[in-house]
């Protein structure tokens, strides 16, 4: 095997770690990467991966990305954006991913990084969740709609094609370079655009502890290496195409997170945050950030057994110890 791999979005948390893995695998000949910044693989000691900016959606640039790779990674997304921006870049742009692989006739395996939101969070939802879930979003949440949106275009797109499809559901991802959990903090989102007594509240302000609300939520995290080891299981092939759950053994409560980051866990009723997220749903011009709030009004846990059994991955890194490579790397 000696595979040409095209990658989008690998400047990112989880693009770093899955080029990295990449490079170190001896299946792997050549690593083509896209994304929008400026970026030299040279500065990161990779040798196979060759580097080139451009938009996924611009067809041309991705047909071009494509054409010459035998699987084609699809990581490009807005996570974090307005509703607006994210819609067009993750639905359009990632439109253009899968149907430029179908297209292009050398690509014999397309892998995609959906995610857990991709479920939707929803009272009925099993626990743990299967992959035999059928994964409905939530509307009222922009990530988790586009997330079902995405796997729903890729379904229609790739069903009749010549290719093997693997799709990943990894938890909420993490680790001394994936710290979007820790940036996604409410005092270090809405701190500067919440009122003086409000940020004094939430302990925003120079030399006041901050405080965690804690509904008693447990959930998941997955370090990026070990996203990055399943990643590279799909890439080369193991097991059958499908989707899969991806998380690290054990899982994290509110506390767990409270006490690593030296921040107070204060215990809410969990109707305060189904309030509050209705709350969010009604009021008009509230920033599409202030939508993560649904992403825990239920447990999303996953069920993995499926990746260990078919995959043959393993995680090397338990959710427990994630979190706390995740704040010593984000100090
Ligand atoms: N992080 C998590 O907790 C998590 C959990 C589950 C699933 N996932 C999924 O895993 C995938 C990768 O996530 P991540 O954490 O690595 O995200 P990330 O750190 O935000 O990186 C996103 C990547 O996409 C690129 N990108 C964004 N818009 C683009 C565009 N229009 N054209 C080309 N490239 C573009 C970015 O580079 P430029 O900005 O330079 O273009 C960057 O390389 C996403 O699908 C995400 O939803 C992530």
């Amino acid at each position: 095997m000696a595979l040409t791999v095209a990658v989008t979005g690998p400047t990112g948390e989880i693009g770093m770690a899955a080029v990295r893995a990449l490079e170190a695998d001896d299946r792997v000949d050549r690593v083509l990467g896209m994304a929008r910044r400026p970026f030299d693989p040279a500065d990161h000691g990779w040798r196979k991966t060759e580097y080139r900016q451009g938009d996924i959606l611009d067809r041309a640039a991705v047909d071009a990305l494509v054409a010459s790779a035998d699987v084609v990674v699809h990581l490009a997304y807005i996570i974090l954006g307005s509703r607006g921006e994210s819609e067009r870049v993750n639905l359009a742009g990632s439109r253009n991913v899968f149907a430029a692989t179908v297209a292009a006739e050398r690509p014999g395996r397309l892998v995609y990084t959906s995610s857990v939101a991709a479920y939707g969070y929803h009272k009925d939802n099993a626990i743990p969740l299967t992959e035999e879930a059928l994964p409905r979003g939530s509307s009222e949440h922009y990530y988790s709609a586009q997330k079902a949106a995405c796997e729903k275009v890729l379904r229609e797109l790739t069903d009749d094609a010549d290719l093997d499809v693997y799709v990943l559901r990894p938890s909420i991802v993490a680790g001394p370079e994936a710290t979007i959990l820790l940036r996604n903090l409410p005092w270090e989102k809405l701190g500067d655009s919440l009122p003086e007594p409000v940020r004094r509240f939430l302990g925003a302000v120079p030399g006041v502890r901050p405080f965690l609300p804690d509904p008693g939520l447990h959930f998941q995290l997955v370090h990026h290496d070990d996203v990055a080891s399943a990643l590279v299981a799909a890439v080369c092939g193991h097991g059958p195409p499908g989707a899969y759950n991806i998380a690290g053994d054990g899982d994290i409560s509110v506390r767990d997170l409270a006490r690593a980051i030296g921040a107070y866990a204060v215990p809410v009723p969990p109707e305060v945050v189904s309030l509050t997220s209705e709350l969010v749903d009604l009021l008009p011009y509230v920033p599409s950030q202030a939508e993560w709030i649904h992403a825990v009004r239920h447990p999303m846990l996953m069920d993995t057994s499926k990746a260990r059994r078919e995959l043959h991955w393993k995680p090397r890194h338990t959710a427990l110890e994630t979190l706390e490579a995740m704040v010593e790397g984000g100090d």
